[in-house]
């Protein structure tokens, strides 16, 4: 290999087996048009320090100019030899402008600096991306409880039946977690955006460039790094992007987990579309979840992400170790991984069938309106105590008969505790136990219906 970036001080080029442990432009190439991007900006804030005059700077551009047509049209590709994406594109641009103006782009720049800015503005599109796939994942949450307003389901506390709650409350609180993972990224975002170009190796250049230049010219909003040394060595903003697309990673699998359940013979609860679900190659009545199953397979690999670059990170002296080349190919990763699962996840919710009288029908099973007679007897003025003793006594002797609570006669009731008059049964039914519980967030028709309307709301400004 010809072109080396440090060839001066060795006296024999690199060994095979080194070339191939160090190589990343296989996974860093994608990073190729934010380098030239990134390299424009460099070359125009060394004009301005006089360091290139207007023709060469002229020269330059126009050469990163034919340099990114051809990245982008795969007639110019880094190899081996070349290590990263940055020493490849310093090959191609000297094999496109001569190496007397090509020569001259590294000065006052270093691929610690380079890679840590090039790295925030991929991770920074790639949010805006999958901040973008959330909502529409909202969006199709969000209609699937507007198309159900009323229709109640058995709410469960530790996967047993526990109160009788709307659909469209259940699905809503999924929309809530999505919408502060969608803020998660917003927050993350306006953190990340601080170039670390000027850092140069990690003491920042001599050369009277000025690095908040760079920044505003590369849309970092939040201008450049205020520590030269953290602004080659920090890996934060990696760990926390490895970490917001797992949490939305868990939240998508908490959502397919219940998309597995309800899809099952013994809850009914949903029918999965065609399009959208799978077969099996020797059962031919099979259809299966598969794209909720590797929504849930998925979430452990995201998890794997975080955790791996967290081990990679750890303990790492400042500033700049090589280390770090481990920090990509993770949250690559993870980008692809939420890019494509996301679109096919939506889709299934969005094409799905409801089967809400299944839903309703198994609403107050399981005693689930037990805690409406405690309250009951608490606005009679009985102490709660007693009143949940007294429930789970009414519960006790349905048991005991294979009856509902709605079953009981005046005279059991009255039997239980004298409290208990013939009008608790106007508190036994779904709908009052629903309506009952009006105050913001629960689950009555007009409180989900707020819940509901302030959901589309929040996404409309996300
Ligand atoms: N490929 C390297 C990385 O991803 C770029 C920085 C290399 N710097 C160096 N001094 N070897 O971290």
């Amino acid at each position: 290999p010809e072109v080396r970036l440090w060839g001066g001080r060795f006296a024999h080029g690199p060994a095979e087996a080194l070339e191939k442990l160090s190589a990343s432009v296989h996974f860093d190439w994608r990073l190729a048009p934010y380098d030239i991007e990134g390299s424009r900006a460099h070359a125009r804030v060394l004009h301005r320090a006089g360091l290139l005059t207007a023709d060469e700077l002229d020269r330059m551009l126009a050469g990163l100019d034919r340099l990114a047509a051809d990245v982008e049209d795969g007639s110019f590709t880094g190899t081996i030899a070349d290590e990263d994406v940055h020493s490849a594109l310093e090959r191609g641009l000297l094999e496109r402008v001569g190496p007397d103006l090509g020569g001259k782009l590294r000065a006052g720049r270093s691929r610690n600096d380079q890679v840590a800015t090039l790295f925030r503005m991929y991770l920074r599109d790639h949010a805006r991306i999958i901040g973008g796939l959330v909502a529409d994942l909202q969006e199709a949450l969000i209609g699937l409880a507007d198309a159900h307003p009323g229709v109640a389901m058995p709410g469960r506390t530790h996967f047993q039946h526990a109160q009788p709650v709307l659909f469209a409350h259940h699905v809503l609180a999924h929309v809530q977690a999505l919408s502060r993972d969608a803020e998660r990224l917003r927050q993350w975002d306006a953190r990340t955006a601080v170039s670390p170009y000027g850092s140069g190796a990690l003491a920042g250049s001599s050369l009277g460039l000025d690095p908040e230049a760079v920044a505003r010219d590369l849309g970092f909003e939040g201008g450049s790094s205020a520590n030269s040394i953290d602004g080659t060595a920090a890996r934060d903003f990696v760990a926390e992007f490895a970490f917001i697309t797992a949490m939305i990673g868990v939240d998508v699998s908490r959502i397919a987990e219940e998309i597995i359940v309800w899809n099952t013979k013994e809850f009914s609860f949903v029918t999965l579309h065609d399009a959208f679900s799978t077969g099996s190659s020797i059962m031919p009545q099979k259809k299966n979840p598969d794209i909720a199953e590797l929504a849930r397979g998925k979430s452990g690999r995201l998890i794997g992400n975080l955790t791996g670059l967290l081990a990679t990170l750890k303990a790492l002296p400042l500033a700049y170790n090589r280390d770090l080349q481990e920090d990509k190919e993770p949250v690559f990763d993870s980008c692809d991984q939420l890019e494509i699962l996301l679109p096919a996840f939506t889709g299934m919710l969005a094409t799905l069938t409801v089967n809400g009288e299944r839903m309703a029908e198994l609403a107050p099973a399981g005693f689930s309106l037990a805690t409406d007679i405690a309250e009951w007897l608490v606005k009679r003025g009985v102490p709660f105590r007693v009143a949940h003793e007294v429930a789970g006594e009414c519960v006790k002797v349905c048991e005991a008969e294979g009856i509902d609570l709605d079953q009981l006669t005046d005279e059991q009731f009255a039997k239980i505790s004298p409290h208990l008059t013939p009008e608790v049964r106007t508190v036994l039914t779904v709908e009052g136990a629903l309506a009952a519980r009006d105050a913001r967030g629960g689950t009555a028709p007009a409180a989900v219906a707020v819940q509901l309307r302030d959901a589309k709301g929040d996404l409309d400004r996300q």
